[in-house]
């Protein structure tokens, strides 16, 4: 398998979001908010966005305070930790605004239960109105719409989408190595058992390469496949 970002509908999507922040008009707020289920592929998106841009992207933990999450964001930007917030916040703000530098925060929904959280956050978009992109789960979105001052700072949303069958063969297409190709009738079979989550549409492509390498085929069709499982034991093939 090759270790591709492949462009289906929600990077495409993902991308727009950000292109609109980035050359929004003057007075649109700048915060986008990007939210589906798991294994969707949010952070693949962005982990692909952020390098295009010269982002600084950060991943939100469980127990984070204002003190560590701002820790991270200082040492993603090159500098070691200050042991002042106010300190910090000073740091990262010269940072953003002097290079530009949009910030994004992925598993943003550990920011929700915690005002504080979502404050200092506030406090850096507010101070260089450089584009700031959340990224959480499907929930995020309903509850940050209580956080008034924040939601009405979003300007930008993008709801992740099961893949359907044109995200599957693009993905096939960009994955799938050696010229190895599948089948639409395999790749739909594959896109309904994963559900659509891209995170099992892989694993379901990798097997399906392993196949192709074990009987040295170049096309796979759902005949060869049979009706065995993307996802967990399958039985051997002659
Ligand atoms: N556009 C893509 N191109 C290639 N592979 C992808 C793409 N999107 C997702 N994947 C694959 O699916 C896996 C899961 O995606 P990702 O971790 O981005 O999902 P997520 O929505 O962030 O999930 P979670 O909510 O659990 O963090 C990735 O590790 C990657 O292997
Ligand atoms: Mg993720």
């Amino acid at each position: 398998m090759k270790a591709i970002v492949a462009p289906v509908k929600n990077v495409i999507a993902t991308q727009n979001a950000f292109d609109s922040l980035y050359n929004r008009s003057y007075g649109v707020p700048g915060i986008g908010l990007i939210h589906g289920p798991t294994g969707f592929g949010k952070t693949t998106s962005v982990a692909y966005l952020f390098n295009q841009v010269n982002g600084v992207l950060v991943r939100a933990r469980a127990n984070d305070t204002s003190s560590s999450l701002l820790g991270r964001i200082v040492s993603e930007l090159g500098a070691q930790p200050m042991s002042r917030n106010a300190r910090m916040v000073d740091y990262i703000i010269e940072q953003m605004s002097m290079y530009e530098r949009p910030l994004f925060i992925d598993e943003a929904d550990y920011l929700m239960g915690d005002i504080k959280l979502l404050e200092s956050i506030r406090d850096l978009y507010d101070a260089t109105e450089v584009p700031v992109v959340l990224i959480g789960m499907d929930q995020i979105a309903k509850r940050i719409s209580s956080r008034k001052q924040f939601f009405n700072r979003i300007s930008e949303w993008v709801e992740f989408r099961p893949a359907d069958l044109d995200d599957v063969i693009v993905m096939a297409d960009c994955m799938l190595a050696g010229g190895i190709r599948a089948e639409a009738e395999l790749l739909e079979q594959l896109r309904q058992a994963a559900c659509g989550e891209m995170r099992r549409i892989t694993i379901g492509l990798a097997q399906i390469e392993k196949l192709a390498r074990a009987n040295d085929l170049d096309v796979v069709t759902l005949e060869h496949w049979g009706d065995q499982p993307f996802h967990g034991l399958r039985r051997q093939v002659a």
